[in-house]
């Protein structure tokens, strides 16, 4: 059932070490374009990120995590460096989704919300084939190594999430407040 997977679907933090199949990775694409968009201006693009990308990406990754925890004194740079290559290279697969940018900030806004939708579709058919995801949003999105990278007008796309993805290693418990404190009825 659909509830069923919305309400036990968690974002993951921690995968087992084994990659993930590209025919599964495709289902969750395939759900995601189907997402509802206004106009039908399918502002979405995915980045699917192979090996040799990955290594590079912990190394952006890493340098802006170190660079900023260093500032605060609590570690050294290098010592922080590798914690993080290390987490980074732990993920089994990254796919980063961009929005197309329009100059009419109504349009962007739709947009945004249509790849949100896009992103979801994403999770919950990588939830029923029993994959786990962490949407992540952080400097790297944003970074100019990053869209050197990908090859990306930054421009013209904005990087909106970095998924991370692979079969759980653990669950968390995640809680709701209950419906009713957050709906009005009207007769
Ligand atoms: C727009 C957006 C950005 C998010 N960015 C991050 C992030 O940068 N780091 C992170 O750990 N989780 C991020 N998350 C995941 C949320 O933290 C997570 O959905 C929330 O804690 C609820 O947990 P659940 O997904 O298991 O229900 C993001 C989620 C959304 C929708």
């Amino acid at each position: 059932m659909l509830i069923s997977c919305i309400k036990k679907r968690r974002s993951i933090f921690q995968f087992q070490p084994q990659s993930v199949p590209t025919n599964v990775l495709k289902q969750c694409l395939e759900a995601a374009i189907w997402a509802p968009n206004h106009r039908l201006t399918e502002p979405w693009r995915f980045y699917v990120i192979g090996p040799k990308t990955h290594q590079k990406l912990a190394s952006i990754y890493a340098n802006l995590r170190a660079k900023k925890r260093a500032n605060t004194g609590l570690s050294n740079y290098q010592v922080l460096y590798d914690h993080a290559v290390k987490k980074f290279m732990a993920i089994p697969q990254v796919i980063f989704v961009g929005q197309v940018l329009d100059s009419d900030p109504v349009i962007s806004k739709e947009d945004y919300a249509a790849c949100a939708c896009a992103i979801q579709n994403f999770q919950l058919v990588a939830w029923e084939l029993e994959l786990g995801v962490q949407w992540s949003t952080g400097p790297i999105l944003t970074a100019a190594e990053t869209a050197n990278l990908l090859g990306i007008d930054l421009a013209k796309t904005s990087l909106i999430a970095a998924l991370y993805i692979g079969y759980p290693k653990a669950i968390p418990t995640s809680s709701r407040q209950n419906v009713k404190n957050l709906t009005c009825y009207y007769d």
